[in-house]
């Protein structure tokens, strides 16, 4: 049996936090909870543009959640450092035990995807820049039928795109809407909690799995089938 992985990118294989020391830079103690507000409000304009009908790509939700954050911190950038920051936010580093983990699943002849709500161009460069677009037969962007993560059009769209069988198609994410989105739209969900202070939205929905790093995935996965 196959097992086709859709591999979330922001906040999964890549950490959004990677633009913290630059922010750090130029707003000093500021940075942690600017960058955490940076990110929160990318994605709630990424839900409403969903909500809305009202797509563009997410690049664009980046940058306008990046002018929300400098409103509500009372910050203003030059035209470039708000284009360095940008820039930086394009070049995500990968989270530690994202490397190994992809070499150990590259190994089995499990299907391995990268999904995300960035267009193919910026998942390109993103992965490109981490050393880690090898390891990924494809990228799957929600840009191809224009909305975002977590309608269940997105996940129907993967599973499509990919060829999947619906009920051997993982998504892995440490994003719980996106978990939660996924499961709902009938796809297994490993979720990511890398920290023990992270929260799965307590909704009626687990996942499949919880794994505390991405290290776990292949044999957390073994024994969920072992146990079917
Ligand atoms: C991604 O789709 C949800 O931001 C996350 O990459």
């Amino acid at each position: 049996m196959k097992i086709t992985f859709a591999f979330d990118v922001y906040g999964t294989l890549l950490n959004t936090h990677g633009v913290v020391t630059a922010l750090e830079e130029l707003i000093g103690k500021q940075a942690q909870t600017f960058s955490q507000t940076w990110r929160d409000k990318q994605l709630e304009y990424s839900f409403r543009r969903g909500l809305m009908k009202s797509y563009d790509v997410f690049p664009v939700c980046i940058s306008n959640a990046l002018d929300y954050s400098c409103l509500l911190y009372k910050t203003s950038f030059t035209e470039d450092e708000r284009n360095e920051l940008l820039y930086i936010y394009s070049r995500l580093p990968a989270f530690d035990d994202v490397i190994t983990s992809l070499q150990d699943l590259k190994k089995t002849d499990n299907h391995l995807y990268a999904f995300s709500n960035g267009p193919r161009v910026t998942v390109e460069k993103l992965l490109s820049t981490a050393n880690i677009k090898e390891y990924f037969l494809d990228i799957i962007s929600v840009d191809n039928i224009k909305t975002f993560k977590p309608s269940p059009d997105v996940y129907d769209h993967f599973v499509r795109a990919s060829s999947a069988e619906k009920e051997n198609a993982w998504l892995v994410s440490s994003n719980s809407f996106d978990v939660i989105g996924a499961i709902s739209a009938g796809m297994k969900a490993a979720w990511v909690q890398r920290s023990q202070e992270a929260i799965f939205d307590p909704w009626d929905i687990e996942p499949t799995i919880t794994i505390s790093s991405l290290l776990k995935l292949r044999e957390k996965i073994d024994e969920y089938y072992s146990s079917q």
